[in-house]
């Protein structure tokens, strides 16, 4: 990027940070979930640092959840970071029962235990969370940090005050600074709440609980995190005034009468065959939890022995996790099913001949995308290793190509959306294919409608997202001229549950209001993918009317010639979005959605409302400005909108190619830039004396 951003506007900025935001999880999911990266680290830096930089710009148009990284990664931008005052570290891992042996007797080695010496043990199940470090002072709970990079978290308290029950005063008699440790996680039943709520929202989904809670607990809202019941079980300390307790399990009662819950499946141990009996009992209520747990903790039991046996690197010696081996199964692959998203993706999904794996029966997995399906060679009528890592939606890790049945072949995306039959396109580096349907497109259409209708379309008060998605179920509308024709169906309205004379009447009389609209919000409600606020308003002032810019797409489509070369001439276009343009346009379903549309609808020049300010304001057309802090006589949108009206173009940054910027009450750092750059500063009145208000 260079240091003057785009004047992107922020409907076409939401729309990007939701694709890459998707994009983003997709990879994540590869890299941590499967440890099959596809793109470079370097790539992948440069999609969150894109990302970043919009939600920078954006923050009100940023998509609900910011992409989830995982624990252990860098800490998120918008939470303050934390020192931890001790280390949070992380476990060796044992693999079989000769680690566990090992493990025994590396211990009674470095305490030089004699033979028959007892070594108490515990054994607790290793949930699969999200670690976090509670502070309490005075028995009341005053800091809760995420590990982070064990160094340095990030402050989530008051995310964590809103999960139930984590105590937010403590029971009893305490020590003045006590930190507890813990892991913070999701039971089943929430995850699959939460996702079912996704789906319909068209929101990607996470992948398991485990990355669900990261996500909840890194909500920037915390009426977010409180939305999504997370639960809390504690097993540690961090910094403490004094030893909490003689041994873990004294630890852990203590825990208990402070108020924390804690896993109730622990046991005692006084050697490895005990931790392994331990492993296999906990194992065995492994598919009957509501919460993940990835293997069994093993822990001396002696605190004063923990002390003693310290750490080594950056685990400690005292513990080690014993992991469960990941759960797999074959299994025949009996279909390839393709899915269309709300914007459009087409993903594959495995239909798989139903099988038990890890308790769970599993009828379909993820494929991603075409290319892991080319990577994997996997086709139809395959026996394929299925595994269920902690992940709700089991993943494809190989084909047994020793049983391919003869005359299968491989699988081809289908160049056509099998919901609507448009053409479905890969764009250039893009992973994805898509529907290019847009209206036409069932799977898209009522995400489109709701798009249709918003503030920077056609923009109909009192007809809300709900709204649309129940009057699509209802059959009452399909496609944006539907609801210029609902006045023909006052009477099916007013029988609806909720809906009475003066609410009918109120909708009915909205829609009238928008009956005649400028050319530009009509172009920007199409939802013609890529074609935000501003490119629409740029088109809509370079041809003027809907005929002269289909006439253009007619003669673009051939994506060369003096047409092509004009449409992708007007700034902020570019050959992509030119592209997607004239597919939209030239396609004949398409043109019978804006037809009916158009019949129902007057389309204004954009530039008609105000023509006399543009006159006026000629030698600010070209011109950037930036606006910050509150304004008091206009909306942030409406000073917007006004200066887009003469032409200037409206930036999120202050760079020294800034020609104004306009500050309003409380304005912070883009000011203090602008005087160091030595940018024109106005105040909001003499802004609006300028731009001829
Ligand atoms: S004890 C010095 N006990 O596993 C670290 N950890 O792989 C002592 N975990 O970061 C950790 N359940 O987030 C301990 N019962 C349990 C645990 C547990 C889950 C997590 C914890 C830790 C990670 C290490």
């Amino acid at each position: 990027m260079t240091d003057e951003p785009d004047p992107m506007e922020a409907a076409e900025a939401a729309g990007e940070m939701a694709r890459l935001a998707a994009e983003i999880a997709d990879h994540d999911r590869r890299y941590h979930g499967e440890d099959a990266p596809v793109i470079s680290d370097a790539d992948y830096d440069a999609l969150v640092r894109r990302y970043s930089e919009l939600e920078t710009r954006f923050p009100d148009r940023a998509p609900v959840d910011t992409p989830d990284r995982q624990v252990g990664s860098r800490p998120a931008a918008g939470f303050e970071k934390v020192v931890h005052a001790r280390p949070m570290l992380s476990l060796r891992n044992a693999f079989d029962e000769e680690d566990v042996g090992e493990f025994v007797q590396g211990v009674r080695r470095f305490l030089n235990l004699a033979p028959e010496a007892p070594l108490a043990m515990t054994a607790e199940a290793k949930i699969d969370g999200l670690s976090i470090a509670l502070r309490y002072e005075d028995g009341r709970l005053v800091q809760a940090a995420t590990r982070g990079d064990g160094r340095e978290g990030e402050n989530v308290t008051r995310n964590i005050e809103t999960v139930e029950n984590v105590p937010k005063r403590l029971s009893g008699p305490a020590p003045d600074v006590l930190e507890v440790r813990g892991e913070i996680y999701m039971a089943h039943g929430e995850f699959g709440r939460l996702n079912d709520e996704r789906e319909r929202e068209g929101l990607p989904l996470y992948a398991n609980p485990r990355n669900s809670a990261a996500g909840s607990v890194r909500q920037i809202d915390p009426r977010a995190t409180a939305g999504r019941r997370l639960r809390f079980f504690a097993y540690g300390w961090g910094e403490i005034g004094e030893r909490p307790a003689d041994t873990h399990s004294a630890w852990l009662e203590r825990l208990g009468e402070w108020g924390f819950e804690v896993e109730p499946n622990g046991a005692r141990a006084e050697d490895a065959a005990g931790l392994i009996d331990a492993h296999r009992a906990i194992g065995e209520l492994r598919s009957a939890l509501d919460y993940d747990i990835d293997g069994v903790v093993y822990k001396v039991d002696r605190i004063d022995w923990q002390e003693r046996l310290g750490f080594a690197g950056r685990a400690p010696r005292w513990a080690i996790a014993h992991k469960f081996p990941a759960e797999r199964a074959e299994t025949v692959l009996d279909a390839i099913l393709v899915q269309v998203g709300r914007t459009g993706a087409l993903t594959p999904v495995a239909a798989l001949r139903p099988i038990t794996v890890g308790g769970v029966v599993v009828s379909r997995a993820t494929l991603h995308n075409e290319d892991e399906i080319e990577r994997k060679d996997i086709r139809v009528g395959d026996t394929v290793v299925i595994q269920r890592a902690g992940d709700v939606i089991p993943q494809i890790l190989e084909v047994r190509l020793d049983r391919r049945p003869e005359g299968t072949e491989p699988f081809r995306l289908p160049e056509t959306c099998p919901v609507c039959g448009s053409e479905a396109r890969r764009e250039g580096g893009d992973v994805v294919r898509r529907c290019t349907g847009g209206l036409v497109c069932r799977a898209q259409a009522v995400e489109r409608l709701k798009h249709f209708v918003s503030r920077g379309g056609f923009d109909i008060e009192g007809l809300g997202r709900k709204h649309i998605e129940t009057f699509f179920a209802d059959g009452l509308i399909s496609a944006p001229a539907d609801i210029f024709r609902l006045r023909e169906r006052r009477a099916e309205l007013l029988e609806r549950e909720g809906w009475g004379e003066q609410s009918v009447d109120n909708l009915l009389a909205a829609i009238e209001e928008r009956r005649v609209v400028t050319f530009d919000r009509f172009l920007f409600a199409l939802g013609i993918r890529h074609i935000g606020e501003g490119n629409a308003r740029l088109l809509a002032r370079h041809y003027g009317g809907l005929d002269a810019l289909r006439e253009a797409a007619a003669s673009a489509s051939a994506r060369e010639g003096e047409a092509w070369d004009d449409l992708i001439g007007i700034d902020g276009m570019g050959a992509g979005r030119a592209e997607d343009l004239v597919a939209f346009l030239t396609d004949p379903r398409s043109r019978e959605i804006v037809d009916a549309l158009a019949a129902e609808v007057t389309v204004e020049k954009s530039g008609d409302v105000h023509p006399s300010a543009e006159e006026e304001a000629g030698d600010l057309a070209g011109k950037t400005i930036v606006f910050t802090g509150t304004l008091a006589a206009l909306s942030r949108r409406e000073a917007k909108a006004r200066a887009e009206q003469i032409g200037m173009r409206v930036v999120g940054s202050v760079s020294a190619k800034t020609d104004f910027v306009v500050a309003g009450e409380a304005a912070g750092s883009k000011k203090r830039k602008a005087e160091e750059l030595g940018v024109t500063i106005l105040t909001e009145d003499e802004w609006l004396g300028l731009s001829g208000r």
